[in-house]
């Protein structure tokens, strides 16, 4: 016998679209989606940072103004994984032109340099130890080899964090200038050019969103 699919019946009070159905779905929400971000994005990336920084330590990386500042003025060089239209992890990064990050690299965008500044990478709570984290920085590493003028990322992180980095790439270049508050850092990179093999990262192959790359 025939398998038939109950199709909905039309809303009486719309009339029937004139589009066909396969048109229709192109309004729903793409289930997983990267894309750079804008400064229409600054509240959904503020609240991530408040609950990942400012509720845990006091500090946090980029205030509001902050992040509207850098997604004014290098959208480029952020990325922003969304499922079903809600942002669960982000980066945002800006251009540095010395060796290495000063308390100025914390508010300024330098065009002329060709190092990544990543001033903050964070996952959604609710998403995290999932590998959101590893995938989206993967993603972003390849997303600043497009970019001609970018030669390394650089970005100071605590010592905690210095594994997940190493894991993802980076290596350690010392302690960083930068202190906030009793916090201090430790400064790492990454070369964007000829670097990041697939075969050189330990992340899992099975991750659809790295394959789709
Ligand atoms: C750090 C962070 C971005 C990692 O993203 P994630 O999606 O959770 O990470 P993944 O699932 O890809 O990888 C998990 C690994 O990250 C590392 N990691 C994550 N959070 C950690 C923490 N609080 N302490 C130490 N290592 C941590 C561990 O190595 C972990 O692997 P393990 O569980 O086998 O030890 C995320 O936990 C986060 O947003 N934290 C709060 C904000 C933050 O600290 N951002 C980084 C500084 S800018």
């Amino acid at each position: 016998m025939p398998v038939t699919r109950a199709l909905p019946m039309p809303n009486a009070a719309q009339p029937p679209s004139p589009v066909s159905p396969g048109r229709q779905r192109r309004h729903t929400l793409p289930a997983s989606e990267f894309r750079p971000l804008s400064p229409q994005d600054a509240a959904s990336v503020f609240e991530i940072e408040r609950e990942a920084f400012l509720s845990v330590s006091g500090e946090c990386p980029l205030y509001l103004d902050d992040v509207r500042h850098f997604l004014s003025l290098c959208p480029e060089l952020s990325l922003g994984w969304f499922e079903e239209g809600r942002l669960v992890a982000f980066i945002i990064g800006s251009l540095w032109d010395e060796d290495k990050l000063s308390a100025e690299a914390l508010t300024r965008h330098k065009p002329q340099g060709t190092a990544v500044h990543i001033h903050v990478l964070a996952v959604h709570r609710t998403f995290r130890q999932q590998g959101k984290g590893s995938v989206l920085l993967w993603r972003y590493m390849q997303h600043l080899r497009s970019l001609p003028c970018v030669r390394r990322a650089v970005l100071m992180c605590q010592d905690f964090l210095v594994p997940f980095y190493q894991r993802c790439g980076f290596e350690v270049r010392g302690p960083c200038d930068i202190t906030l508050g009793a916090l201090s850092f430790v400064e790492m990179q990454c070369p964007v050019r000829g670097h990041a093999s697939i075969k050189s990262l330990t992340f899992p192959l099975f991750h659809n969103p790295l394959l789709a790359f």
